[in-house]
């Protein structure tokens, strides 16, 4: 009976005693066997399109660890490459992808309904997965929110302000707008076969969410979010959303119940009993472990975990870090972490 499964009881509201667990980017290099198999497969855009190898990845951290969630293997910009920008990794420096700066580089994208046939081996995995995983284990999809994706597509890469993104918004609104506007229409339809091949829950990654203020933050976060939730449950009533408007600071008051979205992932920065007063108090919240612990480790790790284990012990909770795991990471200490939550 899918209730029983202790994800989807958290995100139904129920507060228990040891709350489930999954990491931010749990299949990753940390992991030898994912090393392995992402050298099987080339490289990491082979591996995503590969729907053998990257369930094989996503199950990798499930067999070795038992959390309770598995989150799909793909990436965030997977959506700009399926509409049409130009997208590769440089090995040690990270994404790159073709940039978008004028109308005339807009008029380039495909439309948001043309996006499947590059997607197909995503939803493909997915039900490769939804056959596979125990019993017990929720399976996650995922996309990057309008505005996040957005910063890549119009920098052409990571930058550490979102400076491109914040000019582009500042000299062109119409053009900002019309492309958070094709972003937001791709990640519903997208979100929404993914819901079909099997996804038990969404999560909506707003990784640069941080750098918007006042009304941009109202207009270019939390209004994306709301509408792809509320096309969502439109689509797919009973299918729970996470955000992750990370770094949001104050913004993060009300935003689940603003947006409509069932849990609310707090990153590194939140003080998880000021969050049980002020967040936890609308619904399910998930986090915060500094990813640091992952590498460190030790009783640093054991304490600060317990912290947040017992700060958010009276109402709905997923356990996760506040950010993905490093490379440099552990995974002894991964296991440690687990301990630590489920020996309550
Ligand atoms: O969490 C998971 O295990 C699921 C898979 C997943 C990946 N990326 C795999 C990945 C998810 C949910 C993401 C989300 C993602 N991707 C975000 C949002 C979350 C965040 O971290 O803030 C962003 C901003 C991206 C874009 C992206 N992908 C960057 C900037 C990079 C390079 C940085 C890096 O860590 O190397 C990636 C690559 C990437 N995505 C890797 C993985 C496992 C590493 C690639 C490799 O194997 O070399």
């Amino acid at each position: 009976m899918a209730e029983q499964k202790k994800i989807l009881r958290a995100l139904a509201g129920e507060k228990q005693s040891v709350p489930p667990i999954w990491m931010m980017r749990q299949a990753g290099r940390y992991l030898p066997e994912y090393r392995a198999t992402r050298a099987q497969a080339g490289d990491f855009l082979s591996l995503c399109y590969n729907s053998e190898l990257a369930a094989e990845v996503t199950l990798q951290p499930i067999r070795r660890y038992g959390f309770d969630a598995a989150i799909l293997f793909a990436d965030i910009l997977l959506i700009p490459q399926a509409l049409g920008a130009d997208l590769w990794f440089v090995t040690g420096e990270g994404p790159r992808l073709s940039t978008i700066t004028s109308e005339a580089d807009f008029a380039k994208l495909g439309p948001a309904s043309d996006i499947h046939e590059t997607l197909n081996p995503i939803y493909e995995t997915v039900k490769i997965l939804s056959r596979e995983l125990p019993a017990e284990t929720t399976l996650i999809g995922f996309a990057g929110a309008p505005w996040t994706v957005a910063t890549y597509m119009i920098a052409g890469r990571g930058t550490p302000d979102q400076g491109p993104a914040h000019a582009l918004k500042q000299e062109n609104r119409p053009l900002f707008e019309a492309l958070l506007a094709r972003i937001t229409e791709a990640t519903i339809d997208y979100l929404s076969k993914q819901i079909e091949a099997g996804a038990e829950v969404v999560k909506i990654f707003d990784s640069w969410a941080g750098s918007l203020k006042g009304e941009d933050f109202r207009k270019y976060a939390l209004e994306p979010c709301r509408q792809i939730t509320a096309a969502l449950k439109e689509r797919h009533p009973g299918i729970p959303v996470i955000g992750f408007p990370r770094e949001a600071g104050d913004a993060y008051l009300g935003f689940a119940k603003e947006t409509g979205i069932d849990c609310l992932a707090l990153d590194n920065s939140v003080d998880p009993l000021w969050a049980a007063q002020n967040l936890q108090v609308d619904g399910c919240v998930q986090g915060n472990l500094a990813s640091r612990h992952m590498v460190t480790g030790g009783e640093e790790l054991v304490k600060e975990t317990r912290a947040i284990v017992q700060a958010f012990q009276n109402g709905p909770h997923i356990f996760n870090l506040g950010h993905g795991i490093t490379p440099d990471a552990n995974p002894d200490n991964v296991k440690l972490m687990i301990d630590t939550v489920r020996e309550a």
